[in-house]
C-alpha cells in the first residue's frame, strides 16, 4: 500500500520505515529539512538500535523517501498517518493538540480526494471528533479519521513494531477495518491480535495503557520502600507476584521511578481527559504524585548515605531515562544532578550516549567518557540506567578511594556479589550493606 507519515519522531521514522520493510510505499514528511536531509543520506536522526540499517535498506530499493513537501506525499498516498508530537501544556495537565490539528489542515488543504487520516500520535479521547469537526468546516466529507495508537518502547521500537501484543483500530466505520488488516496482515500472521473498537475506545487504550504500565511500576517502587524497612528483598516480592498470570512479571522491576517522554505525560494527559469528562481518576493521580515523591526520596536517602554533600565527589553511571537510548526525557537525573551541584557536590557522569547539554551549564558537573576515570576518586558511584556495559565493572579495581560506596537505582548488581566483595552497597527494596 501507499502510505506517508507526518512527522519524523520517535513514532513516525520507525513505524514508517518498520512500514516500508513490510513491503509498502512509505513517503515520511518533516518539516524540519535539517532531518530531512540527515534522513536522505541514510542516517537516522534518533537513537533507535538497529532502525539505521532499516532506514538504508528501504531507502535502496526506493519503498522509503523522505520530504517536507506534504502535498505530494499526501497525493500519492491512501493511508496518511499523523505522528507529530503531543506534549503537555507547559501550565495545565492538558495535552497539546496544536501540531496535530495543522497536519490535519495541511492535509485537507492539499487534497480533493478520498483519504484516510489515522492518529498514531497519542491523543486525548475525542480527537477524532475535534478532526472530523474540522474536516466538516472545510467541507472535507471525502476525509474520514481513523485512531491506531503505537505501542513502542524507545530503544526496542523495532522489535516492538515487528513483534506487537496487538494491533489496535477505532473506527466508527468498519469498513476501514478490512484496509487497516490488510496493511497489517504480516504481523497478524505472525501472531499478533488484530483488535477493533470505536475510535474513543482506541484512543482511550493508548492512555489506558501506559498509565495503568506507571501505575504497576509506582507499586512495586512503593512496596520497595516496605521491603528497605522491613529487610525484605524486593525482587523476590516482584518474581512472588509476578509469577500470578494475571500480574504478569514485566514492568515490576522496582527503581528510581518512571521517567520518558510517555508515562509522565499520558498519566497526566490521561488525568486531564477524567476532568474533562467530569470523572475522578484518583489512582492514576496517586500515581503521579508518588513518582514524583520518589524522586526526592531518593535524594533525602543519597544525603543520609553520605552525610554532607559539600566537596563529595559523585558519579553517575547512565544518565538517561532508560538503556538504550539516549532520551532524557524526565530522567531522574535531571533532578538529582543539578540539586548535588547546587549543594556543594562535584559529579562526574559517564553515559555511553555521550555527553548531555541538560548539565553542560553546571559548573562542578563534568561528562568523563571513560567510565574507569569516571569511577576513580568516587566517594558515591550512582548506578542510576541499567547499561549492558554496567554490569561487570570491577569496583574495587577501578576506584581509588577505599571508602566508596554504591547506591544501585536499578538494583543490577547481586547483592551477595556485593556482600563478598564487601563494597559498601545501597540498592532499591534490599538491605544495606554498610
Ligand atoms: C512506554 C511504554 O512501555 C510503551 O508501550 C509506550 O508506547 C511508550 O511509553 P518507554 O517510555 O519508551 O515506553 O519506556 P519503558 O520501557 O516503558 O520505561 C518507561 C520508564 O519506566 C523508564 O523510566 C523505565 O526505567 C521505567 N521502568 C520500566 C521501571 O522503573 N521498572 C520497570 O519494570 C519497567
Amino acid at each position: 500500500m501507499n502510505l506517508c507519515m507526518i512527522g519524523t519522531g520517535y513514532v513516525g521514522l520507525v513505524s514508517g520505515t518498520c512500514f516500508a520493510d513490510l513491503g509498502n510505499k512509505v513517503i515520511c514528511v518533516d518539516k524540519d529539512i535539517k532531518k530531512i536531509n540527515k534522513l536522505n543520506s541514510g542516517f537516522s536522526t534518533i537513537y533507535e538500535p538497529g532502525l539505521d540499517e532499516l532506514i538504508k535498506k528501504n531507502y535502496n530499493v526506493g519503498r522509503l523517501k523522505f520530504t517536507t513537501e506534504i502535498k505530494k506525499a499526501v497525493s500519492q498516498s491512501e493511508l496518511i498517518f499523523i505522528c507529530v508530537g503531543t506534549p503537555n501544556k507547559k501550565k495545565s495537565q492538558e495535552v497539546d493538540l496544536s501540531y496535530v490539528l495543522k497536519a490535519v489542515k495541511e492535509i485537507a488543504k492539499c487534497t480533493k480526494k478520498k483519504k484516510i487520516i489515522i492518529t498514531k500520535s497519542t491523543v486525548p479521547v475525542g480527537t477524532g471528533d475535534k478532526i472530523e469537526k474540522i474536516l466538516k468546516k472545510l467541507k472535507k466529507k471525502n476525509i474520514d479519521i481513523i485512531s491506531n495508537p503505537e505501542f513502542l518502547r524507545e530503544g526496542e521500537a523495532v522489535r516492538d513494531f515487528r513483534f506487537p501484543d496487538r494491533i489496535v483500530i477505532g473506527s466508527n466505520k468498519k469498513k476501514y477495518f478490512k484496509t487497516l488488516k490488510k496493511l497489517y496482515q504480516p504481523l497478524i500472521n505472525k501472531g499478533a491480535l488484530f483488535f477493533t473498537t470505536s475510535r474513543r475506545g482506541a484512543e482511550l487504550i493508548k492512555y489506558a495503557s501506559n498509565a495503568f504500565l506507571a501505575t504497576k511500576i509506582t507499586f512495586i517502587n512503593e512496596l520497595a520502600n516496605l521491603c528497605e524497612k522491613a529487610d525484605i528483598n524486593v525482587q523476590d516480592i516482584s518474581l512472588g507476584m509476578g509469577s500470578d498470570i494475571r500480574i504478569g512479571s514485566r514492568f515490576l522491576r522496582a527503581g528510581p521511578a518512571y521517567g520518558g517522554s510517555c508515562f509522565p505525560k499520558d498519566t497526566k494527559g490521561l488525568v486531564s481527559t477524567g476532568k474533562k469528562f467530569n470523572t475522578e481518576l484518583s489512582i492514576v493521580k496517586s500515581v503521579i504524585k508518588s513518582n514524583e515523591n520518589r524522586k526526592i526520596l531518593h535524594i533525602n536517602r543519597i544525603k543520609k548515605i553520605l552525610g554532607a554533600l559539600k566537596g563529595k565527589k559523585i558519579v553517575f553511571l547512565g544518565v538517561t531515562f532508560k538503556p538504550n537510548t539516549d532520551d532524557m526525557r524526565d530522567s531522574v537525573s535531571l533532578k538529582m544532578i543539578p540539586y548535588f551541584c547546587n549543594k556543594g557536590a562535584t559529579i562526574t557522569y559517564y553515559d555511553p550516549t555521550g555527553p548531555k547539554s541538560s548539565f553542560s551549564n553546571l559548573k562542578n558537573c563534568k561528562y568523563i567518557k571513560d567510565i574507569n576515570l569516571a569511577c576513580k576518586n568516587a566517594d558515591l558511584i550512582i548506578l542510576h540506567t541499567e547499561w549492558d556495559e554496567f554490569k561487570s565493572l570491577e569496583f574495587n579495581k577501578i576506584v581509588k578511594n577505599k571508602k566508596f560506596k554504591i547506591f544501585d537505582l536499578r538494583n543490577l548488581y547481586n547483592f551477595s556479589d556485593m556482600k563478598n566483595k564487601k563494597i559498601k552497597y545501597f540498592s532499591v527494596g534490599r538491605p544495606d550493606i554498610i
